[in-house]
C-alpha cells in the first residue's frame, strides 16, 4: 500500500515527483506529501487528500532532489500530520509497508529524548536514521532497516549529502536511469515515459542513488549487481478516451482483454501442462476480486480434469498450516502480483514444494518471482480500484488452464469456444440498459446477489463491486442457502438480483426469487435460459446472449460490474477511487 518516488539529477524534481505521484495515486489516495533538498536544507509539503491538493503548495519550490509518498493509511487516521515524508532533524523519509515493531522501537526512542509528531508507523523510521547517521545516509539506512519487523519500501534524503538511500523489504521498488538522473519509485507506470530501463530490487536489498551513479547492496551491504530489464509500462494507463470514469472504460475494454488472454495463453500451455503434469490436487487462492475468479477456476478444474480442488482466500490460506506436498498445485490468481497475502501464501506453497502457477495481469511482480509458471493476464493496466477487466480475464485464464491440463482436444473444443466469447461480450456491453435497475439498487437498504454454482461465484463479485464503489450494503449468496438464515433481512426495501446462466439450476434458483417475493422483497433477474425470463416478465429482468454455460460468467461478471458502476453513478460516488480502499494491498 502507498506509492512512493523518487528523483536525483539536472531535472526538475518538484515536477517530476509529483507526476509520478499522480501515476501512483491508484495505490493509496488518503494523502500526499513530497520532501526535497533546496540550498541544503530539506522542506517538507503533504497535505490531507488526493495528491491534487498538494499541487498548490509546491508552488514555486525549486529543487534536484527530492522524494514523495501518497497514502493508504494503515497506522494513523488521514491527516496532514500523519501524512508522508516523515523528519526528523535534517533527514526526510517516505515509507510503503507496515513496521510491525514500531510501538516498541518508538518507546525506545523517546526515552532516548525523541519527540514524535504523528500517529504512524513509519515516523520511528525518520528518527532510526537520524540516530544511526554518522556521515553517511545509506549506512544509516542500513543500520536502521536491521531494527525493522515488517515490510516495507523507504527512501530518505538528508541535508548533508547530495543522495537518495533506498532499501526494500516485502513492499516493491525499483530504480530508474536517465541521462545525469536517476528515480526511484514503487512500480513501472511511476516512471513512464521518464526511465525507459529499470531495475526491480530483491527483497533486502538496499540502494544509493545519485545524480550520476546508483549502487546496489544486498542485505549484508556488499556491493550486488542487478538485472537491467526494459520499462514495459504503456501510455494507455494514463487516458480516459472519452469515457466519464476509468471503470467505464476499463469495462468496455473486457472483449480485448479476454481476447488478448487466450491470445497469451497459447505461448505458455505447454510449459504448463508440463508442470502441472502428475498433479493430484489444486488449490485456487486469491483475494478479492481475483478469489471470486479463483471460485470459478475450482470449478473449472473439477469440471474439466475431474481432479480434486479447493479455493480460499489467501489470508485464510497463509495461515492455516496447509497441507501441500508436490502433487499439489497452488494456482495463485491477482491482478497485481503484489498483493500481500496472495504473495505469501505462494511462497507458503512454493517452500512446501508444490508447484505454484502465477495467474497475473503484471507480468513482473512479487508474484512472478515466486511461480514456476505464470500465465498472463492481458487484460492491459487498470487504473480504477475496482477490477473489471482483469476479473474477467482472469477467468478466461483460469478456463483454459483447466482445459489444458483436460487434454489437448478438451483443450481445442474450449479455446475455439472462447474465441467466440469477446463478441459475446461486446454485444452483451451494447445492449445492456441498467438505469431502472441501478436506481433501485441505489435506493435498496440492502442488495442481495444470489447464484448457485458459477453463478453464485459472480453474485459475491457482484455484491463486492456494488458494496465497494457505491457503499449500497448487502451480501452474495448461494441461492439456496437463502431459506437458512439470510432471508430474515428481506423486506420491501431490498433488492435481490438473482444471475441464473445454468439450465439444469435454472429451476432451483426460480424457488430463491419466489421466496423473496413472498416476503415483499424487490427481485431483478440476471439470465441467458429461455423460459426464465416468461416466467418473470413483471420483474425488472436483464438478458445476456445465450452462451456455453461455462463462459456464461464472463457475460454475467460485465452486467453486474455494469450495474454496480451504474448505482455508484446515482449516488454520485467517486468510482475510480473508492473510500478506505487502494488498488494494491501490500500490507496484511
Ligand atoms: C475489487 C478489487 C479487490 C482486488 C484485491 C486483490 O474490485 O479490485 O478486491 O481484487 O485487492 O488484488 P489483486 O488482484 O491485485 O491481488
Amino acid at each position: 500500500m502507498c506509492g512512493i518516488i523518487g528523483y536525483i539529477g539536472g531535472g526538475d524534481a518538484v515536477k517530476t515527483v509529483y507526476g509520478g505521484l499522480k501515476r501512483l495515486e491508484y495505490r493509496g489516495y488518503d494523502s500526499a506529501g513530497a520532501a526535497f533538498l533546496t540550498d541544503g536544507k530539506i522542506r517538507v509539503y503533504k497535505k490531507q487528500g488526493r495528491v491534487e491538493k498538494l499541487y498548490p503548495l509546491l508552488d514555486g519550490v525549486r529543487s534536484r532532489i527530492g522524494i514523495g509518498h501518497t497514502r493508504w493509511a494503515t497506522h494513523g487516521v488521514p491527516s496532514d500530520t500523519n501524512a508522508h515524508p516523515h523528519r526528523a532533524g535534517g533527514i526526510a523519509v517516505v515509507h510503503n509497508g507496515i513496521i510491525e515493531n514500531y510501538a516498541a522501537l518508538k518507546a525506545e526512542l523517546i526515552s532516548d529524548g525523541a519527540k514524535f509528531v504523528s500517529d504512524t508507523d513509519s515516523e520511528v523510521i525518520a528518527h532510526l536514521l537520524l540516530k544511526n547517521y554518522n556521515g553517511d545516509l545509506t549506512e544509516a539506512l542500513f543500520k536502521t532497516v536491521k531494527l525493522l519487523k515488517g515490510s516495507y519500501a523507504l527512501m530518505a534524503i538528508c541535508e548533508y549529502e547530495e543522495k537518495i538511500a533506498v532499501a526494500r523489504y516485502k513492499s516493491p521498488l525499483i530504480l530508474g536511469y536517465g541521462n545525469g538522473e536517476n528515480f526511484c519509485a514503487s512500480d513501472e507506470p511511476a516512471l513512464y515515459g521518464l526511465s525507459e530501463k529499470i531495475t526491480v530490487l530483491e527483497d533486502g536489498d538496499l540502494a544509493e542513488i545519485t545524480a550520476k551513479s546508483v549502487k546496489i547492496f544486498d542485505k549484508n551491504f556488499k556491493r550486488a549487481e542487478r538485472e537491467t530489464e526494459p520499462n514495459l509500462a504503456v501510455s494507455a494507463s494514463l487516458g480516459l478516451d472519452g469515457c466519464p470514469h476509468y471503470m467505464l472504460k476499463e469495462l468496455r475494454e473486457t472483449p480485448l482483454s479476454v481476447e488478448a488472454t487466450a491470445r497469451a495463453f497459447k505461448g505458455v500451455k505447454d510449459k504448463l501442462v508440463s508442470a502441472l503434469s502428475g498433479v493430484k490436487r489444486f488449490v485456487f487462492t486469491g483475494c478479492g476480486t481475483a478469489y471470486h475468479a479463483a471460485l470459478c477456476g475450482k470449478r473449472y478444474i473439477e469440471s474439466f480434469a475431474r481432479i480434486p480442488a479447493e479455493c480460499e482466500t489467501a489470508g485464510e490460506f497463509r495461515y492455516k498450516n496447509p497441507v501441500l506436498g508436490e502433487d499439489t498445485a497452488v494456482i495463485a490468481v491477482s491482478q497485481s502480483g503484489e498483493t500481500a497475502d496472495t504473495v505469501e501464501a505462494a511462497g507458503l506453497a512454493r517452500s512446501l514444494g508444490a508447484k505454484v502457477v502465477a495467474i497475473t495481469n503484471s507480468h513482473r511482480s512479487q508474484l512472478t518471482r515466486l511461480a514456476d509458471v505464470v500465465v498472463p493476464v492481458a487484460a492491459g493496466p487498470e487504473i480504477c480500484v475496482a477490477a473489471t477487466k482483469s476479473y474477467t480475464g482472469q477467468i478466461a485464464a483460469l478456463y483454459l488452464l483447466a482445459a489444458a491440463v483436460a487434454g489437448e482436444k478438451f483443450y481445442n473444443d474450449c479455446a475455439e469456444k472462447i474465441s467466440k466469447t469477446p463478441a459475446l461480450i461486446s454485444a452483451t456491453l451494447e445492449s445492456l440498459d441498467m438505469r431502472s435497475l441501478a436506481h433501485i439498487c441505489a435506493s435498496s437498504s440492502g442488495v442481495y446477489f444470489l447464484g448457485r454454482d458459477l453463478d453464485y461465484a459472480v453474485a459475491l463479485e457482484g455484491s463486492l463491486k456494488l458494496k465497494e464503489i457505491s457503499y449500497v450494503p448487502g451480501e452474495g449468496y448461494p441461492a439456496g442457502e437463502l431459506k437458512h438464515g439470510t432471508l430474515a433481512l428481506i423486506d420491501v426495501n431490498t433488492t435481490s438480483v438473482v444471475i441464473i446462466t445454468d439450465k439444469v439450476l435454472a429451476e432451483k434458483s426460480e424457488n430463491a426469487i419466489e421466496q423473496v417475493l413472498s416476503r415483499g422483497g424487490k427481485v431483478a433477474v440476471i439470465t441467458n435460459v429461455n423460459g426464465v425470463r416468461e416466467r418473470f416478465s413483471d420483474l425488472p429482468t436483464v438478458v445476456l446472449p445465450e452462451c456455453d454455460k461455462y463462459l456464461s460468467p464472463l457475460l454475467a461478471a460485465v452486467a453486474v460490474q455494469l450495474l454496480a458502476y451504474k448505482a455508484a453513478a446515482v449516488l454520485g460516488r467517486e468510482i475510480d477511487k473508492p473510500r478506505n480502499l487502494a488498488k494494491s494491498v501490500t500490507v496484511e
